[in-house]
């Protein structure tokens, strides 16, 4: 017996260092160290030895027993360290199935929008400038003729920050900002977002603008029409009828809101126009003098105008969308289809 064990121990040693692979490791245990294996034939045996030789026998067997266990457990260590933990026998990959498609992520149908509007006006000759949504009180309101205690503030529901800092309630601050910085001619457009405490089917209280001027000699209110009809062409790939309806903005005279025929409903009344059959789109006028005056232009010398443009309204519109609140939901399905 004592030399079956020593033999046992070589064999076991010998086997363990040629096998390969997970399943011949198990067939090993099974051949060895398992219920039936070789080792437990040899226990059963130590019963019909002499009794001075049990004991010594048995010693031997338990030592021999645990050299091939500590030996299993090593083999079967460096077996998961060389397959980086992967059974090489039962998993492979398979490379003849179809690769996983990245998901391609798209761009915000409010910044689709923006950034052909941007283009549109650029190819018009504009050049793009942008400010800080964080904004003082005296570019917001006081350069634009709006001072303090002027009725025109209530329009904006503003989010103040503080009392002379607020989120800007319309792009319009960069018409101060711009003209004070630099001289004419100028033909500037100014995308970004705007806040106001708002919220229904038309209104949100984030939302974005693209503010536009331009102010040179002799400047007049056909320009503004010209240019806003050329950009609602272009934007909308159709001649779309527009309607300038008298408004009054302190730092424009005149001034006009410009309304385009509703496509939900193709100007025949629904619940987004309000049963109006028009959509209003911007804000628009000539440069009041009195804005000249305070960045230091002569009104005499020179004229401009400027106009302001809800980026959401005209997506709504383009494609066809009947709450502005979708927008915002962040819901995949509405978002994945522009
Ligand atoms: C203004 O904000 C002026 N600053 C526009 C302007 C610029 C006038 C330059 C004259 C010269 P108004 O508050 O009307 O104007 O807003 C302009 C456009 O923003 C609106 O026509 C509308 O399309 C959009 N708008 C206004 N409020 C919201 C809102 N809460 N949510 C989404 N869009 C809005």
């Amino acid at each position: 017996m004592e030399h079956e064990l020593q033999s046992l121990e070589t064999e076991a040693r010998e086997e363990l260092s040629q096998l390969n692979g997970n399943s011949q490791l198990e067939e090993f245990r099974i051949r060895f160290l398992g219920r039936k294996g070789r080792f437990s034939t040899i226990m059963r045996q130590l019963g019909t030895v002499s009794s001075e030789d049990r004991p010594r026998l048995g010693q031997l067997a338990n030592s021999v027993k645990k050299k091939v266990e500590k030996l299993f457990e090593e083999k079967s260590a460096s077996l998961k360290r060389d397959s980086g933990t992967l059974d090489q026998d039962n998993i492979s990959p398979d490379l003849t199935l179809p690769g996983r498609c990245p998901v391609k992520g798209k761009l915000h149908p409010v910044t689709q929008v923006m950034n052909e509007a941007c283009q549109i006006f650029e190819k018009l000759g504009f050049s793009v400038a942008e400010g800080p949504d964080v904004e003082t009180d005296h570019y917001n309101f006081e350069a634009l003729n709006i001072p303090a205690h002027h009725p025109a503030r209530d329009m904006h529901d503003t989010f103040y920050v503080s009392d002379s800092i607020l989120l800007r309630t319309h792009t319009s601050p960069m018409q101060a900002r711009i003209m004070e910085a630099q001289s004419p001619p100028l033909r500037v457009i100014a995308p970004g977002k705007v806040y106001r405490c708002d919220s229904d089917i038309t209104h949100t209280a984030m939302f974005h603008q693209v503010e536009g001027f331009l102010v040179d000699k002799d400047i007049s209110f056909a320009d503004l029409k010209g240019i806003l009809t050329v950009f609602t062409c272009e934007m909308f790939e159709q001649e779309l009828p527009l309607r300038f309806r008298p408004s009054f903005f302190p730092f424009t005279e005149p001034s006009a809101e410009v309304d385009i025929a509703c496509v939900m409903c193709n100007g025949v009344g629904c619940r987004i126009c309000k049963n109006t059959g028009w959509l209003e789109i911007l804000g628009s006028g000539m440069i009041d003098p009195e804005v000249f005056k305070m960045v230091g232009y002569d009104p005499e010398v020179y004229s401009g105008f400027a106009f302001g443009l809800g980026i959401e309204r005209i997506a709504m519109l383009k494609y066809g969308i009947d709450d502005i609140r979708l927008f915002y939901e962040n819901d995949q399905r509405f978002l994945s289809q522009f």
